[in-house]
């Protein structure tokens, strides 16, 4: 028996020794996967998604938070939803402005939004992130959730799973929603001076009351990634607003 036991040692010593080589080369390894990680990985940009209802003022702090970033030497990238490419531009103006006859169902309205949604993040924001670049977005995902999901009721499962497949692996990193109350939002852009009437623009105050409330209930559940503001305060108090609560998450 003693022989046996022996070997047995001697066996598991062996082992022993191939396992802690072995477990030393795998330390060895993953030591300098985790040094070169970091300079081989791609410097990553930054999607900021701006939201809120008509007339919020979406448009006016793209502007100038993109003015901002440039002035701090950082590669800006505007675009907007729907639209941003030539696919989604068409799919825009097709939503914006069909004839009242047409009648687009929410079922459509939600698919096509997907569709330019869909073009814009494989076309524009996804080279862009690569290059990392800081995307200032007018309208994203959100804007269905709320629209076509609180809005227009419907259900929530088909929206999140048509959502997520036209974003795939791009969501965003910080989103802005301008908050004001419907009224305030149509009082500042019926001047607009436009030969089509506007389908979303059409809606009843109920509509914007519901989306307004969306908004909010989204920022509440995901803390984490919104920022909401009052919109109604000026121009100059959103930006300085937004500029350091941006500066603050970004760094
Ligand atoms: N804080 C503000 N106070 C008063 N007026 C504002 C403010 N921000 C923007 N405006 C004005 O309100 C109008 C609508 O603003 P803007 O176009 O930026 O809104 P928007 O959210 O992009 O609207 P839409 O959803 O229709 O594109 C513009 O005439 C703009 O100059
Ligand atoms: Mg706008």
């Amino acid at each position: 028996m003693p022989p046996r036991k022996k070997t047995v040692t001697k066996t598991a010593k062996k082992a022993a020794v191939k396992s802690t080589s072995s477990r030393a080369t795998a330390k060895k390894k993953a030591k300098a996967k985790a040094k070169k990680t970091p300079k081989q990985k791609k410097r990553r940009g930054i999607l900021i998604t701006f939201e809120g209802s008509e007339g919020s003022g979406k448009t006016t702090q793209i502007s100038r938070i993109s003015t901002l970033f440039e002035n701090a030497g950082l590669d800006v990238v505007c675009t907007r939803e729907p639209g941003g490419t030539d696919v989604g531009e068409e799919i825009r103006h097709l939503l914006k402005h069909a004839s009242p006859n047409t009648k687009i169902t929410p079922e459509a309205e939600l698919l096509l939004f997907a569709a330019s949604r869909a073009q814009l993040v494989r076309e524009v924001i996804a080279p862009a992130l690569d290059k990392g670049k800081i995307i200032l977005c007018d309208r994203f995902l959100d804007s269905t959730t709320v629209y076509q999901g609180v809005g227009r009721q419907i259900s929530a499962e088909p929206v999140h799973i048509i959502n997520a497949f036209a974003v795939g692996n791009i969501m965003p990193d910080i989103t802005i929603v301008l908050d004001i109350p419907a009224q305030t939002g149509f009082a500042r852009i019926k001047h607009r001076t436009t030969d089509l009437p506007d389908r979303m623009e059409g809606e009843t105050i109920d509509f914007y009351h519901k989306v307004r409330e969306g908004y909010l209930l989204l920022a509440k559940a995901l803390p984490e990634r919104f920022i909401v503001v009052d919109g109604k305060r000026s121009r100059k108090w959103i930006e300085d607003k937004l500029w350091n609560e941006l500066r603050e998450r970004i760094g």
